[in-house]
């Protein structure tokens, strides 16, 4: 089959991503729609087709915290000559909530994933975006000290200092990573939306962040204590209407949230929106230091370039064509 435009889920095999790349393959069966993370341990792409009755989903494998990897399958991307990229949906994480973790390449592994690959992805294969792409980044509340999500306060330094923290930062808790990388989210996503606008608006390109909400029982716990993981997987889901009413009215099963990431990805009613956040189906302002434009430009200029190769590929990401 020939198909007429692509979607690129990260983080697609499970849960969140795996429930958006569903809704997407559901409404656009004329497009290619491509699952990736590591490991695909429960077949997604083959579920989400046998579920549809459907061929368009594929699985292709992805390593955010390796920039190898995520430069093989930008290298493999432009080799096959997929149709234009529709849809980006930069979703996948994960959470180390013990002693800080780094990646082969030297990176605090939270940073490296949840920020840092989908930035060199973004670059990588920005020119095969299509007229009118969306992208979509998946951050969290926690990113947000006035919401007590009970997470550590994000403290945003500076990109290198998210990258390789100082002793007091590396020495703290480890959740302090996650909520700093889903700041990086947020503010990443208002950089690239000044750009996009400011240097391809002929591109037409929108860039949002979303935050999906709670989802107990998903694997981001994966990393957490045996009795955390216990809670999280057999006793939260259960509770849902519980913690509802007593904790936070933004808690959602995967397929929700799912679906509120695929509206944003496709849905004709947030056409043309862009530089903006969003709690599920609503837009909301992000914490007070997401907007502070010093902290936008710093990890602009920090992620171009660390992930660029010489400076002739920063021009390159800068030009974004
Ligand atoms: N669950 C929540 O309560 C919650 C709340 C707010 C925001 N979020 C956000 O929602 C998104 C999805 O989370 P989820 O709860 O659906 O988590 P999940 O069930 O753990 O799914 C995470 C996905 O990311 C992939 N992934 C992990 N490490 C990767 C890497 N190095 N390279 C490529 N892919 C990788 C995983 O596959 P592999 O492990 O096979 O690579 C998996 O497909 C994340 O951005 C998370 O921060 C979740």
């Amino acid at each position: 089959m020939s198909y007429t435009r692509s979607a690129i889920v990260t983080g697609g095999t499970m849960n969140l991503g795996y429930h958006a790349a569903m809704t997407i393959a559901r409404q656009h069966p004329d497009w290619l729609v491509v699952v990736c993370s590591r490991s695909d341990r429960e077949h997604a792409a083959e579920s989400i087709n046998e579920a549809l009755k459907q061929s368009n989903t594929v699985f292709m494998p992805l390593d955010l915290s390796s920039s190898k990897s995520v430069r093989d399958f930008a290298r493999n991307w432009s080799a096959k000559n997929h149709p234009p990229v529709q849809a980006l949906c930069l979703n996948a994480a994960l959470q180390f909530p013990g002693k800080i973790v780094y990646t082969p390449e030297g990176l605090e592994a939270t940073f490296a994933i949840t920020h840092v690959g989908h930035a060199l992805l973004f670059h990588l294969i920005c020119s095969h975006l299509a007229q009118n792409a969306r992208i979509v980044i998946t951050s969290s509340g926690t990113h947000d000290p006035a919401i007590n999500s009970g997470l550590p306060v994000a403290i945003y330094t500076t990109g290198e200092e998210l990258a390789h923290p100082p002793p007091a930062i590396a020495e703290g808790p480890g959740r302090r990573h996650y909520a700093n990388a889903k700041l990086a989210n947020i503010l990443w996503t208002y950089a690239l939306h000044k750009r996009l606008s400011e240097k391809v608006p002929d591109r037409s390109i929108t860039v949002n962040a979303f935050d999906p909400g709670l989802m107990p029982g998903t694997g981001l716990a994966r990393e957490a204590s045996p009795l955390m993981r216990w809670a999280w997987d057999k006793v939260m889901p259960k509770i849902t209407p519980v913690l509802r009413v007593t904790f936070t009215d933004n808690i959602h099963r995967p397929e929700e949230s799912g679906a509120s990431l695929a509206r944003l990805a496709i849905s004709p009613g947030t056409e043309g929106i862009s530089g903006k956040y969003f709690e599920g189906t609503k837009e909301i302002c992000s914490s007070k230091d997401s907007y502070d434009e010093k902290k936008i430009e710093d990890l602009w200029q920090w992620t171009v370039k660390y992930c660029a190769q010489d400076e002739a590929e920063a021009a390159h990401f800068e030009q974004l064509r």
